[in-house]
């Protein structure tokens, strides 16, 4: 029998420990908000997921959306009276419904949907009313904890407001993550109350009311304690993104991917890299950006959105929305933005910036130059400090550079402008009229040389 599932995520709360004018669940973990990592984690998990919106709606709801269009329902909690209190407030959408539903916290990112499915057979294996998720820290405070009897039943859950001695001395502690029979859950929140150290409706009541009914609790203990990370503060913040960067560097170093120093490369989780790339410390990949095989990354590197092909070398530069052929260098200190796609076996030197610009196979662009709003042939060479002038003040212009043409050093193309194919604009020139096909151009002032000038300048300027 096929079970339906549901999923409540709760996200109404401000996190007043952040101290921050951002709301805790768009708070980001390598580059991904709080409740970004929670959604992906439920995605394949819930046919249904409700997220429980207060302070921040407007923001944590468009986030969700434009981040996971048509996946999630929103309910509102008006006023935040506990974890309970927000759990209710999805009852109306989910009116009806049968299954399991789980109830995921949105400021526990590192919930992993591995965790979930495995929650999911143990609480329909089991039979339980409820599964929790559960971890052992050796640093319990400020999490609830887990109090079970001497056969080892899980009773209840104690807030650590309300906890006693003896029981804060518990080192298993609630996740904030559950699996419910959905008609249990919605019954037994009525009979929550809000009488504790918080004065909150806490959804942890639900445990020991299911209890005390003679229904069975089950408990899930995470294999890898830090997907219990819940963030309420900057310091969990830290610790919630040491342990995704390891999870995610792991991961690549199982494919294959060698990491000079692991704890210095950031990498976010949508990135994918191919086998035998090498990466040097201090290299930052983001957003849905691919790397190939056999690259060199680093160091010192931030790479956003790219397409990177096979056996490309890029050092200590800076890349954004771009595209990259094979064998192509990068580097050092070079700057791509969005719109640049370089061919095969393409060389961009230091202190190059290239904007929305295509460069075909074997071109090179070795030092100091801007290329902007340029479409440039294969086998083109761009001398030392050569620049497009894109831009006139108002707007942008087109610079066409065809195959084999060579553009001297110093030269300005002010565009719109083109250069022919195997055409040779000379050093200094500023050329503002097509050159055509192998036509040599030379635009700039003759040279003219004044014998033995300079020692009677000097003689004229010196101090009597
Ligand atoms: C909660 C659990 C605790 C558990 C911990 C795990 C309760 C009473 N306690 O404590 O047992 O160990 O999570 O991280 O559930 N929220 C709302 N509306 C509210 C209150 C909270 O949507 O009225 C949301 C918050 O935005 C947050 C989540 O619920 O995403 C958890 O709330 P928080 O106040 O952080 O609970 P904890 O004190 O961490
Ligand atoms: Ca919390």
């Amino acid at each position: 029998m096929l079970v339906k599932r549901m999923a409540i995520v709760l996200a109404a709360g401000q996190g007043k420990r952040m101290k921050s004018k951002l709301y805790k669940v768009l708070h980001k973990v390598c580059g991904q908000p709080l409740i970004g990592h929670v959604a992906d984690a439920l995605s394949g998990v819930a046919e249904r997921a409700v997220v429980i919106v207060g302070h921040g709606a407007e923001q944590v709801r468009s986030y969700v959306e434009q981040t996971f269009p048509g996946r999630f329902e929103f309910a509102l909690q008006e006023q935040q009276l506990g974890t309970g209190h927000a759990v209710m407030q999805a009852e109306s959408l989910l009116q009806g419904e049968q299954g399991i539903t789980f109830v995921v916290c949105g400021d526990t990112p590192l919930v992993s949907a591995e965790t979930l499915q495995e929650m999911t057979d143990l609480h329909l294996s089991s039979g339980a009313a409820a599964t929790i998720l559960t971890a052992r820290l050796d640093e319990p405070t400020g999490y609830g904890r887990i109090v079970r009897d001497e056969a080892g039943h899980v009773l209840r859950i104690v807030e650590q407001k309300d906890a006693s001695p003896y029981e804060l001395a518990i080192d298993e502690i609630n996740t904030g993550t559950y699996c419910f029979n959905h008609e249990l859950l919605f019954a037994a929140l009525k009979n929550i109350s809000n009488q504790n150290a918080q004065n909150e409706y806490y959804l942890t009541d639900v445990i020991g009311i299911l209890q005390s009914q003679g229904e069975k609790i089950a408990a899930y203990c995470a294999p890898d304690p830090s997907e219990a990370i819940g963030i309420n503060d900057r310091l969990a913040l830290v610790a919630a993104e040491q342990a995704m960067r390891a999870r995610i560097n792991v991961g690549h170093l199982l494919n294959g991917v060698t990491m000079i120093d692991p704890n210095s490369t950031y990498i976010e989780k949508y990135v994918q890299i191919g086998a035998d790339t090498v990466i040097y410390p201090g290299t930052i990949l983001k957003g849905q950006t691919v790397i190939g095989e056999d690259c060199v990354l680093g160091p010192n590197s931030e790479i956003t959105d790219c397409q990177i092909a096979d056996d490309v070398q890029i050092r200590q530069s800076v890349l954004t929305q771009s595209t990259v052929g094979s064998h192509t260098t990068i580097g050092p200190f070079a700057y791509l933005r969005p719109g640049t796609s370089l061919g095969e076996h393409v060389k961009i030197g230091d202190f190059v910036e290239l904007k929305n610009a295509t460069l075909d196979d074997h071109s090179k662009v070795s030092h100091l130059s801007y290329v902007g709003d340029a479409r440039v042939g294969k086998n083109v060479n761009i001398g030392c400090g050569a620049i497009t002038v894109n831009y006139d003040g108002y707007s942008k212009h087109l610079t066409e550079i065809d195959d084999d043409a060579f553009i001297g050093s110093n030269v300005n193309l002010i565009a719109p402008v083109k250069v022919g194919k195997g055409a040779y604009v000379v050093a200094g020139s500023t050329i503002t009229h097509e050159v055509s096909e192998n036509d040599l151009a030379i635009a700039r002032e003759k040279q003219i040389n004044k014998p033995g000038y300079a020692e009677k300048l000097r003689n004229r300027k010196k101090p009597n």
